[in-house]
């Protein structure tokens, strides 16, 4: 399984910041928004990562990440000249995909609680998954509509008249065939290659899961200034409360045996002086002590 950030585009409601860089570096409490995403993949085990971007941010996240190896993975990075849809990944990735299944998260997606749903995704070994989040706005995203026995019946990409109050999530499990169905897409009206038509497509040829992520997950929005904030402080109180980073992805590294012991010192020996390298050599301490 591959895994693939989508962490560009034009940001535009993020003025003045996104004259810089995409809203995906900007500070969620204590680390970079693609922290986050970069995460779940981890979680779900997948060490091959491809970073789609564009040509502002891709040096950042350079910096930021480098191959990867420090981490036990093997980053990627690939231009997106201009935000052509989210479904442009798998046709800019498709090299980097291969003859492999593949797991797409958006750079601004968060999820945090028990990840089973993504777990049952990836043991899937055909078609494609994408999930449904129950949300108080529908109209902001792909919605899927389920019958009465809770079969996904429909998907709509921003419905001025939402059939139900689930939103599809930016975290998608697809087959190899994503690449070919994404390929043959036309553009929406927007001018976009969207994720909903792929979605729609898998739905048309009967291989399409949609699984209900329950409530006791937390699927955060970072769609405008205020929200981020939410995530922070959402995201702070958590951490000040448990004394326990979340998407810390040293500490998953090591925890996901991506890395070992001395590789993780090594790390620690490299991060200047802060509370970030702190609680990380606390893990390492406590690890050679138990
Ligand atoms: O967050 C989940 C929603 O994401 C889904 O429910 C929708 O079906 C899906 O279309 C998408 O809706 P958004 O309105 O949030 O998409 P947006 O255009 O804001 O793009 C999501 C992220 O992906 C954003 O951080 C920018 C980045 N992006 C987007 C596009 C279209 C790119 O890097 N390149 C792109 O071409």
């Amino acid at each position: 399984m591959k895994g693939i950030i989508l962490a560009g585009g034009a940001g535009s409601r993020m003025y003045p910041i996104s004259q810089l860089y995409s809203k995906q570096l900007t500070l969620i409490y204590d680390k970079p928004l693609i922290y986050y995403p970069l995460s779940i993949l981890m979680l779900g085990g997948i060490k091959d990562i491809l970073i789609i971007s564009n040509q502002e941010t891709i040096p950042f996240y350079k910096k930021l990440f480098g191959d990867g190896k420090h981490l036990g993975l093997n980053i990627e990075y690939v231009l997106q000249s201009a935000p052509n849809g989210i479904a442009e990944s798998f046709i800019l990735g498709d090299k980097f995909i291969g003859n492999d299944d593949v797991t797409l998260i958006l750079g601004d997606n968060i999820f945090y609680g028990k990840l089973d749903f993504f777990q049952r995704a990836l043991e899937r070994k055909t078609g494609a998954t994408v999930f449904g989040y129950r949300v108080t706005d529908p109209e902001r995203y792909g919605i899927v509509e389920f019958d009465e026995n809770g079969k996904a019946i429909s998907i709509e990409e921003k419905p001025a008249k939402p059939k139900s109050d689930f939103a599809v999530p930016g975290l998608y499990v697809y087959d190899n065939k994503v690449v070919e169905i994404s390929k043959n897409l036309k553009p929406s009206p927007r001018g976009e290659l969207e994720i909903t038509d792929v979605n729609v497509e898998y739905m048309k040829r009967g291989e399409l899961n949609v699984e209900k992520i329950s409530r006791g997950v937390a699927w955060l929005d970072t769609g405008t200034p205020e929200s981020l904030l939410q995530a922070s402080n959402f995201f702070g109180a958590i951490e000040d409360r448990q004394g326990l980073k979340v998407a810390c992805l040293e500490e998953i590294s090591l925890h996901m045996h991506f890395i070992d012991i001395e590789q993780f010192e090594n790390v620690i020996t490299n991060m200047p002086k802060c509370a970030y390298r702190e609680y990380l050599a606390k893990i390492l301490h406590d690890r050679k002590n138990r």
